[in-house]
């Protein structure tokens, strides 16, 4: 698949197909995710695939539980809307950890140490767009409690859930979501 065609056409997937996902793709999309930039190539990533029903069902009543505390504190009716029943049905879930402690050059010039972050949010696009160019879908999930799901999913307290990453063939078509021309996000200096 062209480069490109990837980028524009990936959408994020909130109805899979029971069909689980083949190891083969699931071995093309996690190599994928390690082709991606991290500060001074410390990868600092690991990646927890889930496929048990048990889990899934555990994951989805402590999102739901995220989802509806974020529904109380913002308000946003959307939200209130918002199904999150794919998480049962999805095949694959990737949970993307990170390790703070495999920060870049940043832990020295300013008190954020975001660069892991920014490293495993890269893996998860490589990610994304590897499925994609599989005939998969995917979805970067992040409404959830970081403890809860630590606890559920045997994280250590001193790394990161970055995202669930949900992974499985689309079915449905995906919400359009537009983008603001180019001419509004450049500012040019000259
Ligand atoms: C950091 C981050 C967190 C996200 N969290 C969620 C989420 O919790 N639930 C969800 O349905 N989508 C989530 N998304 C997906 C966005 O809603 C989606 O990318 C955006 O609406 C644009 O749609 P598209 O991916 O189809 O182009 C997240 C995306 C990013 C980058």
């Amino acid at each position: 698949m062209e480069l490109w065609d990837a980028i524009r056409n990936r959408r994020s997937c909130r109805k899979f197909s029971p069909q689980p996902v083949k190891e083969e793709d699931l071995r093309k999309i996690i190599e994928a995710a390690s082709w991606a930039p991290s500060p001074a190539n410390n990868q600092p990533w690991e990646f927890v695939i889930l496929t048990n029903q048990e889990m899934k069902g555990r994951l989805h009543a402590a999102c739901l539980k995220s989802k509806e505390e974020a529904f109380q504190k913002s308000g946003w009716r959307w939200l209130g809307k918002y199904e999150i029943d794919f998480l049962l049905h999805v095949p694959m879930i990737v949970a993307v950890v990170g390790d703070p402690a495999k920060t870049g050059v940043d832990q020295f010039l300013a008190d954020t140490r975001d660069g892991y972050k920014y490293a495993c949010a890269a893996a998860i696009q490589n990610m994304l767009l590897m499925a994609h160019s599989l005939g998969l879908a995917g979805l970067w999930y992040t409404l959830f409690d970081q403890k809860t799901v630590k606890g559920l999913l045997d994280v250590p307290d001193d790394r990161t859930v970055c995202a669930l990453v949900c992974l499985g063939k689309p079915e449905g078509e995906p919400l359009q979501t537009p983008r603001k021309p180019a001419d509004e996000i450049i500012r040019r200096i000259d």
